[in-house]
């Protein structure tokens, strides 16, 4: 794998916390408009894994690159002007406005509540927003205030905002969290389709959504790196096993 190719590469990276090393990987690299996911025991450091590549925590040592740059020093907000958006497990959506409204807010640089009520968004970013909108399948409700909104209905709200706002990767911490069968199967259909247009890390616990996602999996376990591959493959990998072993059934990858 070349390193053009890689749209995120993390090396030798240290994360401490008042001693205690959370995060220890030597090499992760995702390709430009891949989709990987991230599975691993609570306390693995997925989170941190995220948060370092977002900015908000820093790395200790080691190197994070995004698109070629060296952001392992950037404040968040540099990191999120470079295009790496952040979902949250819990939606971060307006009630009080509608989809739409949500929506426009989201458009780059129109982060303040003023600017949206100052400046109507052009025709092609209008445009934009009702293509997005098909696309998460919430078109019809887009003049619905987003208090409406089902859990899923929410959290496809939020992915479509990431997209609307510019960015080419996604970071999106367990979006099966609370979400029911169908919702759960809709949201990794929709993650395939995004893929190949953004390049999305996907931290994510439910094995019938990481099976459905169909993508490589990377195995953390006490800050480490432990296995890497297609699914059925880690899920083969004794040292996976005994990872789990004793966290439940529905854990077990
Ligand atoms: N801000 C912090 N201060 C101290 N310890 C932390 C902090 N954030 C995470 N940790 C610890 O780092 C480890 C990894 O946490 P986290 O990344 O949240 O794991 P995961 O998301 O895989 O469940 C855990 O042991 C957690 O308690
Ligand atoms: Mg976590």
């Amino acid at each position: 794998m070349s390193a053009k190719q890689d749209f995120l590469q993390v090396t030798d990276l240290v994360v401490e916390f008042d001693g205690f090393r959370a995060l220890d990987v030597k090499y992760f690299a995702v390709d430009r408009g891949e989709l990987r996911v991230v599975v691993g025991p609570n306390g693995a450091g997925k989170t941190t894994l995220c948060d370092v590549i977002s900015g908000k925590t820093r790395a200790t040592t080691g190197s994070v690159v995004i698109d070629d740059h060296e952001v392992t020093r950037w404040r968040d907000s540099q990191i999120a002007a470079l295009g790496v958006g952040r979902k949250f497990q819990t939606p971060s959506v307006f009630d009080g406005l509608s989809v739409y409204e949500n929506m426009e807010l989201a458009l780059p640089g129109r982060r303040t509540w003023w600017r949206t009520l100052t400046g109507r968004p052009t025709w092609a970013q209008q445009r934009q927003i009702l293509q997005l909108l098909d696309r998460v399948h919430l078109r019809k409700l887009a003049r619905a205030p987003a208090r409406d909104l089902s859990h899923g209905q929410r959290q496809w709200l939020e992915i479509a905002m990431l997209m609307v706002s510019g960015s080419r990767l996604l970071l999106v911490d367990e979006p099966a969290a609370g979400l029911t069968d169908d919702e759960t199967m809709l949201t990794a259909d929709l993650l395939n389709e995004l893929k190949g247009h953004h390049t999305i890390i996907v931290i994510e616990h439910d094995m019938e959504f990481v099976r459905r996602l169909a993508s490589r999996v990377t195995v953390l376990c006490e800050g480490r790196v432990l296995a890497d591959g297609p699914l059925d493959m880690v899920q083969a990998d004794p040292k996976v096993r005994e990872a789990y072993l004793g966290r439940g059934k529905e854990r077990k990858p």
